[in-house]
């Protein structure tokens, strides 16, 4: 808190619930004890909100049947075409807020043809599209964009994707080659 120079943190969260060069470990047990550490850091108010990320159903589900003080949020890799829809569910059956990170796939998905054409409908673009369709999905977008007209254009998103082409979306596979998913 000290180096941060800040009175208090907006949100903590658990990376992942493995060290990540042993992506996809069982750390079930150590994580119980990493989040009792978690949970003293928000009563002690430092922290407002805690959380964890890259969490899949097996790890949420021993957190939530072990915890004092369950996680607030979920952050997690959500774009169209790769959706995570188990661990999405199981957070929000949970209760917990589901953040959704690099919406627009760090960027691989801008060169998709078909969110394109989708995104011709509403006189926008793809990133929009895609950011939209995060909402629409009832997920909290994680845009990063150094860009300021890129900043910009991620906060014009006053249009709604249709039913019919939510569908679409939904349906489309391998949007962005090159991302690297965390399959877990
Ligand atoms: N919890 C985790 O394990 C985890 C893992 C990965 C990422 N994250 C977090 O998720 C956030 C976003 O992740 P991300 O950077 O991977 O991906 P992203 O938001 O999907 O993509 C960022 C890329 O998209 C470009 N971009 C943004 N808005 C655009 C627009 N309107 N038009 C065209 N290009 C646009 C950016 O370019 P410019 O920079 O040139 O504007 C940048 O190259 C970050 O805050 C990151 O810390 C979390």
């Amino acid at each position: 808190m000290a180096r941060l120079d800040l009175g208090y943190i907006d949100m903590y969260l658990i990376h992942a619930p493995w060290p990540w060069e042993e992506f996809g470990a069982d750390y079930r047990v150590q994580n119980r004890t990493v989040w009792e550490q978690m949970e003293s850091f928000y009563t002690s108010k430092k922290v407002r909100a805690i959380g964890i990320s890259n969490f899949n159903v097996r790890d949420q589900e021993d957190l939530y049947a072990h915890a004092k003080i369950k996680p607030m949020a979920l952050q997690l890799q959500y774009y169209i075409g790769f959706t995570e829809d188990d661990n999405v569910k199981c957070a929000q059956d949970n209760g917990l807020l589901v953040e959704a990170f690099s919406p627009l796939a760090t960027g691989f998905l801008l060169n998709n043809d078909a969110v394109k054409a989708v995104a011709g409908h509403y006189n926008t673009g793809v990133a929009q599209v895609a950011i939209r369709y995060v909402l629409q999905k009832g997920l909290l977008p994680l845009p990063k964009a150094t860009s300021p007209a890129h900043i910009k254009a991620n906060t014009e998103l006053s249009f709604t994707i249709n039913d019919e082409d939510m569908k679409t979306l939904d349906q489309l596979k391998d949007t962005a080659p090159g991302e690297d998913n965390n399959r877990y």
